[in-house]
């Protein structure tokens, strides 16, 4: 998509973050925005904030893990938003700090819900708005480097395996809709200063509830010196622009990637003489 003006976007975790940032810079392009989020009061200054940008911008509470709340809200959007060209399925959530056995069964079921049955729920329901009207359009599924690599330093594992998934769902997506005029990308960002290591604090009530684990405080550190959600913003609107499919904000996942690759390749010279 190369203009922009006039457009309609869906932004999941649209009230802080990256997600913000993402509205801020579409709505200085002159983009509509449905802002999606489960943090209402939060969602609601947003949702003024880019109003006063100058676009139409409407305020969906919603939590993204649940598929029938996704769909009424999709037909929410199609009301009154108008034509959606851009989806940005970006709303996630942070449990780390633990090993893996440690996870709770409701953990599970919450990070599961979040980081990979909302990117589903986001394809299924937001994804048919933008096929509907033919004008074309593109998805930015949210991923992270932590989709490519297990961060070994903050435990990170539940939160990496969701994010693996989100590369491949994005991926797949990619395959499919190749030839067409809908674009994909993955963003994939490293540290940006955002709230993700409060994401207890988000949990619905069907997964137990506001929480906090103990672990997160390394990562929050990280992440204070990390980009500002705008530059993130401004680096997918970029890439959106450009088709781009693995769209990254820092050089520093190179090296940690190609030690990975590295390592898978070297496999292969273990197999032995069977072929
Ligand atoms: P954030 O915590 O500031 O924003 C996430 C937003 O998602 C929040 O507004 C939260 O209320 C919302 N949310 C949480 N659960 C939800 C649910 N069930 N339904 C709807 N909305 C929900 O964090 P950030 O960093 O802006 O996160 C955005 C995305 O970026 C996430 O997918 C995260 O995994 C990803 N990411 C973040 C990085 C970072 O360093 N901050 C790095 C790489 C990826």
């Amino acid at each position: 998509m190369k203009e922009l003006n006039g457009n309609g976007a869906i932004i999941t975790g649209a009230a802080s973050g990256i997600g913000l940032g993402i509205a801020r810079v579409l709505a200085r392009a002159g983009v509509n925005i449905a802002l999606v989020d489960v943090q209402e009061a939060a969602l609601e200054s947003a949702r003024k904030e880019i109003a006063a940008l100058g676009v139409r911008a409407i305020a969906v509470p919603l939590d993204v893990s649940d598929r029938n709340a996704v769909k009424t809200a999709a037909a929410r959007i199609d009301r009154e938003l108008g034509k959606v060209h851009l989806v940005f399925n970006n709303a996630g959530v942070e449990l780390g700090g633990t090993a893996i056995e440690d996870v709770e069964d409701r953990e599970w079921d919450w990070i599961i819900g979040v980081n990979v049955y909302g990117v589903i729920n986001g394809i299924r329901h937001f994804l048919p708005l933008v096929r509907k009207h033919g004008e074309g359009g593109h998805v930015v599924n949210t991923a992270s480097v932590a989709g490519f690599w297990v961060n070994p330093q903050f435990r990170l594992g539940p939160y990496a395996m969701t994010k693996y998934a989100v590369v491949a769902l994005s991926e797949a997506l990619h395959q499919d809709l190749s030839g067409s005029n809908i674009g994909v990308s993955i963003l994939a960002p490293a540290a940006v200063n955002t709230r993700i290591h409060a994401s207890g604090n988000n949990r619905p009530a069907r997964f137990g509830g506001a929480y906090q684990r103990a672990g997160a405080e390394g990562l929050q550190a990280a992440l204070r010196s990390g980009l500002a959600p705008d530059e993130v913003g401004e680096r997918v609107v970029r890439a959106i622009r450009d088709n781009e499919l693995y769209v990254f904000t820092h050089d520093a996942p190179k090296t940690w990637f190609s030690e990975r690759f590295e390592r898978i390749l070297a496999a292969f010279g273990r197999i032995g003489s069977r072929d």
